[in-house]
């Protein structure tokens, strides 16, 4: 299930915002992606939960506006620190949001406030494999193949449906680190291409 990348452009592009925790690989390859698969999405901002997130030097050497929420100073009200998060995204005028390992799981408020417009990535075939150590599972389970999904955020952790998947064969002697590196690979094809086709549906909608 891969959407085919268009070419047609998009006008105005949809507003989007990429929230990480740290390295935030596929935030770039959001952001490089942008123009390359059609132009149907811009990256507005990149939030982070970490103040010194290496992604948003990254981003920033790219040109993109990043803040810092960190979580920190809200000590256990989640959900205080989500809506600081929300209003940074609202004073973007943010249209869609885009989890790129964000290492936080978010409480109802925020998932029901960008409700369909919210979407994650996740290294394995779901709904195989939700949460942590997917490919160490994958290996263990005896699997012939491995992949990544990008699906819409809901309530239930990395629950929502399936918007894009990319299957990557699991190979003689791979081991959970290697087998996360081909992964990682084609999440970064695979997340443009799908919040391109994702954008480009919204707007026709
Ligand atoms: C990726 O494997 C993604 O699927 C998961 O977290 C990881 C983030 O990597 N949600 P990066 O920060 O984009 O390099």
């Amino acid at each position: 299930m891969r959407p085919a990348a268009m070419t047609e452009p998009v006008a105005p592009p949809v507003r989007v915002a990429v929230l990480i925790s740290g390295t935030g690989s596929n935030m770039v390859a959001l952001i490089d992606g942008s123009m390359k698969n059609g132009g149907a999405y811009e990256v507005a901002l990149v939030v982070s939960n970490v103040e010194g997130a290496g992604g948003l030097a990254v981003a920033a050497e790219r040109g993109v506006r990043v803040v810092a929420v960190p979580h920190k100073p809200f000590g256990k009200d989640r959900e205080a620190h989500e809506r600081a998060i929300d209003a940074v995204l609202r004073d973007a005028e943010v249209e869609v949001v885009a989890l790129a390992g964000y290492m936080r799981v978010l409480t109802p408020w925020l998932v029901g406030g960008w409700c369909g417009r919210m979407l994650n990535i996740h290294p394995s075939l779901l709904p195989l494999y939700p949460g942590l150590d997917t490919h160490a599972r994958a290996l263990a389970a005896g699997d012939a193949e491995a992949g990544c999904t990008v699906h819409l955020v809901s309530e239930g952790v990395d629950e929502g449906p399936v918007l894009g998947q990319a299957r990557v064969p699991i190979q003689p002697g791979d081991t959970p680190d290697l087998l996360a590196r081909r992964v990682l690979e084609a999440e970064h094809r695979l997340y443009p291409e799908t919040l391109d086709a994702f954008c480009r549906a919204m707007r026709a909608r």
